[in-house]
C-alpha cells in the first residue's frame, strides 16, 4: 500500500475544523418537521437483517394507534460502494426532519469503504446517541431496577475513520475530540439531567492513559458541571466503569461517553437489563433526529424465524412520536408496549419467553385497541 493513498482521508479532518463555527447551544435549535394536514412525514430506513420486519410492525401499530404520520421509505444496499442510496436517505431526513432505521450493514470490508451509519450520523451533525436503560420489572435478571441514561459522543472520538498506514506495517486509527462537540454533548447531558430530575452525571474516560483527547473531554465536563451547581458531577475511568457496571450499577444515573466507550458500554447495560430487544436509542443533533433500537445490532440469524423482539423498535417509534410532540400515541404505545412485557408477561425468547414477534405485537395492538375505545 503507498504511503500517499493512505495519508488521503487526513483531507476529511476539515470535517472537524468546521466545528469551530458551530454554535454549542441547542437552544438556537431550527428543527425542521415535515407536516402536511396535520400529518407528519418521516423518512423510514429499514436497514438489513431483522429492520425491513421490525418496520412492517411499526407500520400495523401506527395504523390501530391512529398515528398521524406518513413515511417515505428509502432503501439502503449495503453491498454496493455507491453511496446514492445513502445520500437519498440523508436527503430524505433533511427534508422531513426525522427518521427511523434499522441498522444499516456496510458489507464490503475495503478500507476506503465508511459505515453507513457513521457517515449518517456525521453528515446529519447527529452528535448524541441518548439511551435510557431501565429495568423492566417483567424480565427477570441479576440486578433489579437499573435506571441509567447514556450519553454517547456520536461523531467523533474512535469513530472518525480516519486509519492510514505511516511507513509499511504500521497502522494509525486518528481519535478526534473537539472541545465545541465535547461541550454541546456535556451540556446536553446536564440539561437532560437537570429537566428530568436526575442528580448525578457521571464522565468515563481513559485520561490517564489518553491524556490530551480523554484529557479534554474530562476538562469539558468539569467546566460545564460548574453551571449546574445542584447535579453532582463525577468521573470514572472506563475499566473500572466496567468493573462497577456489573457489580453495582445503582450508583450511576446520567453518563457521558466518547464514541467507542458508548457503544460498549451501552451493550453491556443493556445486556444488564434484558439484551438487545427492548430498549431504544435516539441520535439527536441541533437540526435532525433519528430513532433506532439502542444496541444497533442487525439480528441476522433471526431474520424470517418470527423470532426477534419488536419491543426496542416499537420503543423507538414511540420515542419518535414523542420528539414530534405526539404525546397521546406516544404514550398509547410506550404502555401497551410496557403491559404486554411486564404485566402479561407475553415474551420473545431472547427475554425468557415463548412468544412469538407476531404474538408480542398482537397484544400490543390490543392494548392499543382497548385503551383507543
Ligand atoms: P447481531 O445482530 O448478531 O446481534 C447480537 C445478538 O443479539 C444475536 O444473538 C442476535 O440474535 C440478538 N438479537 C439482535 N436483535 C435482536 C432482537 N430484536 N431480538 C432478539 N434477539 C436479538 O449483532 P452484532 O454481532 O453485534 O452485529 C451485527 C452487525 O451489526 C455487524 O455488522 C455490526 O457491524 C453491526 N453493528 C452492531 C452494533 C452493536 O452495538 N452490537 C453497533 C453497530 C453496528
Amino acid at each position: 500500500m503507498a504511503a500517499t493513498n493512505l495519508m488521503k482521508p487526513l483531507a476529511s479532518l476539515s470535517r472537524f475544523g468546521s466545528l469551530q463555527t458551530r454554535s454549542v447551544s441547542l437552544k438556537a435549535a431550527n428543527i425542521p418537521i415535515a407536516k402536511y394536514g396535520g400529518r407528519h412525514t418521516v423518512t423510514m430506513m429499514p436497514g438489513d437483517g431483522i429492520g425491513p420486519e421490525m418496520m412492517g410492525y411499526v407500520k400495523e401499530v401506527f395504523r390501530y394507534a391512529g398515528a398521524p404520520i406518513d413515511f417515505e421509505t428509502v432503501l439502503l444496499d449495503p453491498t454496493t460502494d455507491n453511496y446514492d442510496d445513502l445520500y437519498n436517505a440523508i436527503s430524505s431526513v433533511k427534508r422531513n426532519g426525522v427518521g427511523i432505521k434499522g441498522n444499516i450493514e456496510t458489507k464490503m470490508n475495503r478500507p476506503d469503504i465508511k459505515s453507513r451509519n457513521v457517515e449518517m450520523r456525521n453528515e446529519l451533525d447527529l452528535f448524541v446517541n441518548t439511551i435510557h436503560c431501565k429495568s423492566q420489572p417483567g424480565v427477570k435478571t441479576r440486578h433489579d431496577d437499573i435506571d441509567i441514561v447514556i450519553m454517547r459522543q456520536n461523531t467523533e472520538g474512535e469513530y472518525a475513520m480516519l486509519e492510514h498506514e505511516s511507513v509499511q506495517g504500521v497502522v494509525e486509527s486518528l481519535k478526534i475530540t473537539t472541545e465545541p462537540s465535547t461541550e454541546r454533548l456535556c451540556r446536553h447531558a446536564f440539561d437532560y439531567a437537570r429537566a428530568n430530575g436526575r442528580k448525578k452525571v457521571t464522565l468515563i474516560h481513559k485520561a490517564n492513559i489518553m491524556k490530551i483527547t480523554d484529557g479534554l473531554f474530562l476538562e469539558v465536563a468539569k467546566r460545564v458541571s460548574k453551571d449546574y451547581p445542584e447535579i453532582q458531577h463525577d468521573n470514572m475511568i472506563i475499566d473500572n466503569c466496567c468493573m462497577q457496571l456489573v457489580s453495582n450499577p445503582w450508583q450511576f444515573d446520567v453518563m457521558i461517553l466518547t464514541n467507542l466507550y458508548g457503544t460498549i458500554v451501552t451493550n453491556l447495560i443493556c445486556g444488564l437489563i434484558g439484551g438487545p430487544g427492548v430498549i431504544a436509542g435516539a441520535n439527536i443533533g441541533p437540526r435532525y433526529a433519528v430513532f433506532e433500537p439502542g444496541t444497533r445490532n442487525t439480528g441476522t440469524t433471526l431474520i424470517g424465524k418470527n423470532k426477534a423482539n419488536p419491543c426496542a423498535m416499537l420503543n423507538a417509534s414511540a420515542d419518535m412520536l414523542s420528539h414530534l410532540n405526539l404525546r397521546y400515541h406516544a404514550k398509547l404505545i410506550h404502555d401497551a408496549v410496557w403491559q404486554t412485557i411486564n404485566v402479561d408477561m407475553i415474551q420473545t425468547e431472547d427475554l425468557g419467553g415463548q412468544a412469538t414477534s407476531m404474538d408480542v405485537v398482537q397484544n400490543v395492538i390490543s392494548h392499543i385497541k382497548a385503551a383507543a375505545k
